[in-house]
């Protein structure tokens, strides 16, 4: 057994579980009048109520044991300290300081990187504006209309969900577009439909060696050429985003249009640095830096905050108690926001590139589960497609619900009617996946409905029961701000961050990633030449064979 699983607080957590056994959470509710306020809290502008968990004051006390066993609160404050703690590539992990509102210095190896954090990001702020104001124009002098974001992970998908979450605040004459897939049908429908004069490309890559980047960005600028004919435009069109200079001359863009950032900024934590950029044009500077202090607030309060009443901590714990201690492998993430229609997309990255690990920190193979799937859709269409198995199927998924209290598109018969009905919904299927509905509650509704016979309703009530007792934490806050966003993905973050110490994992390294790239790049050039016998595994060679046959 590890250290975790054989420690004392481990311990006592199975036991819990085996003596909460089958305890409903409806009769939980029904003995406390106060367990929601008990098990609920407000911070950085976002209320939660984890009131409908499997919990008791007792489960609470032992998990905030273990994080305190496993040194959570340390590792949080070494993370802020700009201490090495991405242990396999020796890096600190400072997206804190990129949203560092303070004047408090950030040392990393004893030199402050916050005059370099803002010297970045006043360059992206002028740099936003020039092109929002149609300063910064395209080579014939028109203004920008359209923007593209080449890059992929950590260089798309946070930029993508934040300004479609924010799109009540773009800019109504720039449009943003964005190209991460290497199959050309991405490039090639988005641009279809713009104009090469008055479209700027942001080449995002941290290493500026991925890929799909390159070979997007390669094609990008062959599509502008074709029209534009004269290498010299090209500085007008392309700007760079990465941490590698080198790599980014080389591709040909002047590093005086090159926005960086450093090693310490992981892909999935990067939309705070220049990463942002395209953000930043979208909804201007001064929504940005709301953004940043939204995060900052949340920073501020895991930080500071008790872990008893610290909500990252609080998520986390909760997230360990369904993983290691009732074998839910899945969780939803179900935003009633239709601008949040990206945040899981967002999100997978951010957990299950973070925690999808099965070696502990030393490099000894887990015992213990660790990062679960994650999965979301926005309500209410995730309700009509995958809820069924969230209430009748045989897995546990513990949810999340999130939903801001006002809408910035109040239509309906009467004003604010579509936001009435969604939050109904959102309230309801908490309530439901907690209550569920008894066989007698069934028969009984069945029965005085008066359409069925008696053999008909026994037939039904199997079906038609609910088990209930279905976890489920509510995230509310009181309008989909930029300040609201930056502190909800910046819960999440700290959230994973807790979970990955508590497990004893990096959650800041992505070697599972690099064994597909490499295989990937044997293959390509085999792909038109033919593979050598007893290359690949008979699978492999017979797939390559058939394209070849049928290409
Ligand atoms: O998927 C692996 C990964 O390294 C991610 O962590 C990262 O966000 C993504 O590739 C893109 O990397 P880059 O920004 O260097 O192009």
């Amino acid at each position: 057994m590890t250290a975790l699983t054989s420690s004392p607080a481990w311990a006592a957590l199975s036991r819990h579980r085996q003596d909460l056994g089958d305890t409903h959470m409806r009769d939980l509710f029904a003995a406390d009048p106060g367990r929601f306020d008990a098990f609920s809290l407000e911070a950085a502008g976002l209320f939660l109520d984890y009131s409908k968990n499997r919990i008791t004051k007792d489960t609470l006390g032992l998990l905030l044991d273990l994080a305190r066993q496993q040194d959570v609160e340390g590792w949080r404050d070494r993370m802020f300290a700009g201490e090495p703690i991405n242990l396999t590539e020796n890096r600190a992990v400072l997206h804190t300081a990129l949203r560092n509102r303070s004047d408090r210095p950030v040392r990393v190896k004893d030199r402050d990187v916050m005059p370099a954090v803002r010297a970045v990001l006043e360059r992206m702020d002028a740099f936003a504006t020039a092109v929002r104001d149609g300063v910064w124009t395209g080579y014939t002098g028109q203004p920008i209309t359209d923007v593209v974001n080449i890059g992929i992970g950590g260089s798309d998908l946070g930029p993508v969900m934040v300004t479609e979450a924010l799109k009540p605040f773009a800019h109504p004459h720039v449009a943003l577009h964005f190209v991460s897939n290497v199959d050309g049908t991405h490039l090639a429908e988005t641009l279809k439909w713009l104009d090469p004069d008055t479209t700027l490309f942001i080449v995002a890559s941290k290493t500026f060696t991925t890929q799909e980047t390159l070979t997007n960005a390669h094609s990008a600028r062959r599509w502008f050429l074709d029209s534009a004919k004269d290498e010299a435009h090209v500085a007008k069109h392309f700007v760079a985003v990465s941490t590698n200079e080198a790599e980014v001359v080389k591709f040909g863009i002047d590093p005086a249009n090159m926005f960086g950032f450093w090693d310490w900024v992981g892909g999935r934590y990067s939309l705070w640095s220049a990463i942002g950029l395209p953000i930043a044009i979208a909804i201007g500077p001064e929504r940005f830096a709301e953004l940043l202090s939204g995060a900052h607030a949340m920073d501020e309060h895991f930080r500071t905050a008790p872990l008893e009443r610290n909500m990252p901590a609080l998520l986390a714990l909760l997230g360990v108690w369904y993983r290691n201690f009732w074998d839910a492998s899945s969780i939803a993430v179900l935003p009633y926001d239709q601008y949040l229609h990206r945040f899981a997309a967002y999100l997978q990255q951010l957990d299950m590139e973070s925690n999808g690990k099965s070696v502990t920190r030393d490099g000894q193979p887990v015992d213990h589960a660790t990062g679960p799937a994650l999965f979301g859709e926005p309500g209410t269409n995730g309700q009509h497609a995958f809820y069924q198995l969230i209430h009748q199927g045989t897995s546990l998924i513990p949810c999340d619900f999130i939903a801001p209290a006002t809408t910035h598109n109040p239509i309906g018969a009467e004003a604010g009617a579509h936001h009435r009905i969604l939050l109904s919904n959102v309230f309801a299927q908490a309530e439901a996946l907690m209550r569920g509905k008894t066989a007698e509650e069934v028969r009984a509704e069945m029965t005085a409905s008066g359409k069925l016979s008696q053999d008909e309703v026994e037939a039904l009530v199997p079906h038609r029961v609910f088990p209930g007792n279905r976890p489920s934490n509510t995230i509310l806050m009181k309008s989909l701000t930029p300040a609201a966003l930056g502190a909800l993905i910046a819960l999440y973050e700290h959230k994973v961050f807790v979970q990955g110490i508590v497990w004893n994992i990096n959650s800041f390294d992505q070697w599972g990633v690099e064994l597909g790239k490499q295989l990937a790049s044997t293959i390509l050039p085999e792909l038109e030449a033919g593979t050598k016998d007893g290359a690949h595994d008979a699978s492999t060679a017979g797939l390559m064979a058939w394209w070849r046959a049928n290409r």
